[in-house]
């Protein structure tokens, strides 16, 4: 229980709407109040398995959708994939040459928890950060990026990396979010671009 609808509500709305995580509902919101994404944007979705952003992203642009995770993501209609990790340079030379033109980087990549609290927080912060230099590497200029963290004394870093190199960045909250958590995401809009 927890989340506006409560776990088994949100799990019970996902299967019968047929995403693949109750995830989904989150990204609609993000959309809903920011527009991050527009209808030709190319996409990339980090952290993608098991597919509901990659679903959602599907139906909000006519262009390519392509989604990278450490585990296989279940072949989804006109979605490409990469099985991979997002700190590794080959992948990201992948997605350059398979992808040459990005918009928009999604990131609700999660490492494993150890269940020791501080010892998560950085690991998420550390994973967070690998996700806001990929987008910096694969980003077109004016392009959108949003990542899931979690609130924490590292954070407020992140956020501040995060406007180093975007016009405009904002937190926000997603109802679908389960009760009690310190999940926050950024969303961060018109990327200034980064020198070569
Ligand atoms: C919460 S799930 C993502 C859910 C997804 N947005 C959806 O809607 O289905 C987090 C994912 O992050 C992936 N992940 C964690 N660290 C990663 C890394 N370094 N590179 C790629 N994927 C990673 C995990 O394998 C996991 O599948």
């Amino acid at each position: 229980m927890g989340s506006q609808w409560g776990y088994d509500k949100a799990y019970l709305r996902a299967k019968h709407e047929g995403y693949r995580s109750r995830a989904a509902y989150k990204l609609m919101e993000i959309q809903k109040k920011f527009s991050i994404i527009r209808p030709t944007d190319n996409i990339v979705d980090l952290g993608a398995a098991p597919g509901s952003w990659l679903q959602v992203e599907r139906n909000l642009t006519t262009a390519r959708v392509l989604g990278i995770d450490l585990n296989p993501i279940a072949e989804l209609a006109g979605v490409e994939t990469i099985e991979g990790d997002i700190s590794d340079p080959a992948v990201i030379a992948l997605v350059k040459e398979k992808l040459p033109l990005v918009n928009i980087v999604l990131c609700d990549a999660a490492p494993k928890l150890s269940g020791h609290k501080s010892y998560d927080q950085a690991r998420i912060i550390e994973l967070n950060e690998q996700a806001l230099a990929f987008a910096c590497k694969v980003l077109k200029q004016g392009g959108n990026f949003a990542i899931k963290s979690f609130q924490g004394t590292d954070f407020p870093e992140l956020y501040a990396d995060c406007r180093k190199f975007f016009y405009s960045v904002r937190t926000c909250n997603t109802k679908s979010t389960r009760k009690g958590s310190t999940e926050l995401y950024i969303v961060a809009k018109n990327f200034i671009g980064t020198p070569e």
